[in-house]
């Protein structure tokens, strides 16, 4: 067989792509940009706090990939769409779109107040709607897109004193669900990452008690790390991954199977 010209390029590589990661100020979407940018991707950072996302920006800089800072708050339609139509104009392009932005206000239920239901629902359901709603025109026009939502284990298996927090994510899953047979004929992926427990500024302040009690549901006895999730997010986004749709990644230690 005759040798082919130039070597082909390494598995899971994101050289030339444009992805968006929401929720990247901090946490499992800082380290998700990070991991997309190291496998080659140029980034675009969308969050509310400023200052978080230049200080990661110019990390990313420095190992050589575009980047580009673009604080926004995702439950807002106009910032978002004024920060998809910013990438696609300066870039061009927009590959893959990870909604990761999320928040918690748990609270019993009969105690939760309206405005803690709302905001969550707002924030990790609404958010990703309008995110995927802005960038979806510019993927069908490409043929091509990743749209990898951050869903939870709490969406998969319910969290008494987080019913708004586990309808958002049951919720994201449907969505991708659907989204996914919607867009499929456009050559658009649409898969959610389902985590477990990770030790991040939304997990910090559980009480030492609770924190024992779920690292006792955790078959592999311990938390995840960040990286750990961003890998499979890498792995989503790549080219290798265009034969998977619908699908729920679950990354929990075996907390859920
Ligand atoms: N940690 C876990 O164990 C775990 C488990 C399962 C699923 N998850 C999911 O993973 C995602 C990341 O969680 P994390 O643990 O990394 O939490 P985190 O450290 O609290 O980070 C949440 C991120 O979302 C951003 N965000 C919140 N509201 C926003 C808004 N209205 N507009 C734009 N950005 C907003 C925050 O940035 P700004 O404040 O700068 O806006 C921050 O970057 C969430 O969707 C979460 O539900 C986490």
């Amino acid at each position: 067989m005759a040798e082919s010209a130039s070597p082909p390029a390494p598995m899971f590589s994101l050289r030339g792509c444009v992805a968006i990661v929401t929720g990247a100020s901090q946490g499992l979407g800082r380290e998700t940009a990070r991991a997309l940018a190291e496998a080659g991707s140029d980034v675009a950072l969308v969050a509310r706090n400023a200052a978080r996302l230049e200080t990661l920006a110019e990390e990313i800089g420095q190992a050589g990939r575009r980047v580009l800072c673009l604080p926004a708050d995702v439950t807002r339609p106009e910032e978002i769409k004024a920060a998809i139509s910013r990438i696609a104009g300066d870039w061009g392009r927009i590959d893959v779109l990870v909604n990761n932005a999320g928040i918690t206000r748990d609270g019993l239920v009969m105690r939760m107040k309206r405005e803690d239901w709302d905001s969550v629902l707002q924030t990790n359901l609404t958010g990703a709607f309008l995110c995927t709603q802005a960038v979806l025109p510019v993927m069908i026009k490409a043929r091509y897109g990743r749209v990898i939502n951050m869903a939870s284990v709490m969406g998969q298996m319910g969290g008494a004193g987080a019913v708004n927090y586990s309808a958002s994510k049951a919720g994201l899953i449907g969505f991708t669900k659907a989204l996914a047979r919607e867009v499929a004929s456009r050559n658009i992926t649409v898969n959610a990452v389902a985590p477990g427990f990770f030790d991040t500024a939304m997990t910090g302040e559980l009480p030492e008690n609770t924190l024992r009690q779920v690292l006792e549901t955790i078959p592999l006895g311990r938390a995840g790390a960040a990286r750990e999730v961003a890998a499979g997010v890498v792995y989503l986004a790549s080219r290798e991954a265009g034969y998977v749709t619908g699908h729920v990644l679950c990354i929990n230690g075996g907390m859920y199977m």
